[in-house]
């Protein structure tokens, strides 16, 4: 039974009503955006990836998606792996983008070429996401391969010449944040007008790689910047994919502050149908073609204690802006502490915590 109705020796600032409200609302719900995993399989080795690259691909997207679409979801994303690898990703676009409101593709950029754009230009895709982590060089330190930048650079010139929307994904670590800014303005040279910035959580392949961790003053400086180059063009977004603790930011960054979507709004489907509550995490809590995704949530005491907040460690729980960040980013909470519901790591300059 989840801890809905655990009480503990301090004044509750989220009641337990609003836990229940928060909890029925969400079993309800259909999902918004549903991330596909196509493949697990990638053509780069980034030292950084949450992922395995096992070389295993989905063999039942199509029962996957005729269910998803039966659950309601609204937009797909289709990822992986490099989800450009499994053999029929083009027939699986195609599916997609006939049967949701919006199809993206979050890929590392190194199949688009014109031909490609071209095709998924034609079905309807709305955006493509494309991995960059820096300036050539150290792009390439990241993902192992050479001529991986060159080939993603060519993937958004490709795009470019389509209706297709166009953002880039920065995984911030430890190797490339001194790059951010040099970067930034490459891009928007380019045209580019909208970033999403992930910061590095060891997990997966990439919990060998502790030392990619940022600090979270060189975080802070990073999230300054893109203030700054927004209030210089406001057409320049940048979008926070994981979410950042509300006690981590100072008052001039209080708009980066989000909680996690995942488990509410958003879910996660491995290559074998498993609903994960990430993909980071990659904590299962059923599998999409054996129960509907209500009977999943009611069946899943993480998913329950997620949603409601139940179990999340007594700082967070009692702060009163709980409801804002919700703790911050769950897959970072758990490689630090090895609990789900543990503190993410950034929370720590939280005076409760202190
Ligand atoms: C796993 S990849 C799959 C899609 C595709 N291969 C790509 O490179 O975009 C999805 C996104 O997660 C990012 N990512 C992978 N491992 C990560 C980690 N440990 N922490 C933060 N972001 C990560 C990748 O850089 C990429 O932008």
């Amino acid at each position: 039974m989840c801890a809905l109705t655990q009480k503990s020796g301090v004044k509750q600032m989220f009641s337990e009503q609003d836990r229940i409200r928060i909890l029925e609302q969400s079993l309800s719900m259909a999902p918004v955006n549903v991330q596909l995993e196509l493949t697990e399989a990638c053509n780069l080795t980034c030292s950084f990836c949450y992922n395995s690259r096992n070389p295993v691909e989905s063999s039942k997207y199509e029962k996957i998606i005729e269910k998803l679409v039966q659950e309601g979801v609204m937009e797909i994303v289709l990822t992986g792996g490099e989800p450009m690898l499994h053999k029929d990703f083009l027939k699986i676009a195609k599916i997609c983008a006939e049967s949701f409101a919006r199809v993206q593709v979050q890929t590392n950029g190194t199949f688009l070429t014109d031909d490609v754009a071209s095709y998924l230009n034609k079905y309807g895709i709305g955006n493509i996401n494309i991995s960059l982590h820096g300036c050539e060089q150290t792009h390439e330190n990241l993902t192992g391969v050479k001529g991986s930048y060159q080939r993603a650079i060519d993937g958004i010139k490709a795009i470019m010449k389509t209706d297709i929307s166009l953002c880039t994904n920065f995984v911030l670590t430890s190797q490339n944040i001194r790059e951010f800014q040099e970067h930034v303005d490459r891009m928007y040279n380019m045209g580019v007008k909208l970033f999403s910035l992930t910061r590095f959580t060891p997990v997966g392949l990439g919990s060998s790689s502790r030392f990619l961790e940022v600090s979270i003053d060189e975080l802070l400086e990073v999230l300054r910047y893109t203030n700054l180059r927004h209030s210089q063009d406001k057409e320049l977004n940048f979008l926070l994919a994981n979410s950042i603790p509300l006690c981590a930011l100072p008052d001039d960054l209080r708009n980066h502050c989000n909680y996690c979507h995942f488990g509410s709004s958003r879910f996660y489907i491995d290559v074998h149908g498993n609903v994960l509550m990430c993909g980071m995490s990659r904590i299962k809590i059923g599998n999409i073609l054996e129960a509907s995704l209500k009977e999943i949530k009611m069946n899943s005491d993480i998913y329950k204690c997620h949603v409601s907040g139940a179990k999340i460690s007594s700082p967070c729980a009692i702060c009163r802006d709980f409801h804002l960040c919700r703790g911050g980013c769950r897959a970072a909470a758990l490689a630090a502490t090895d609990d789900y519901f543990g503190r993410d790591p950034l929370c720590s300059r939280c005076m409760a915590c202190n």
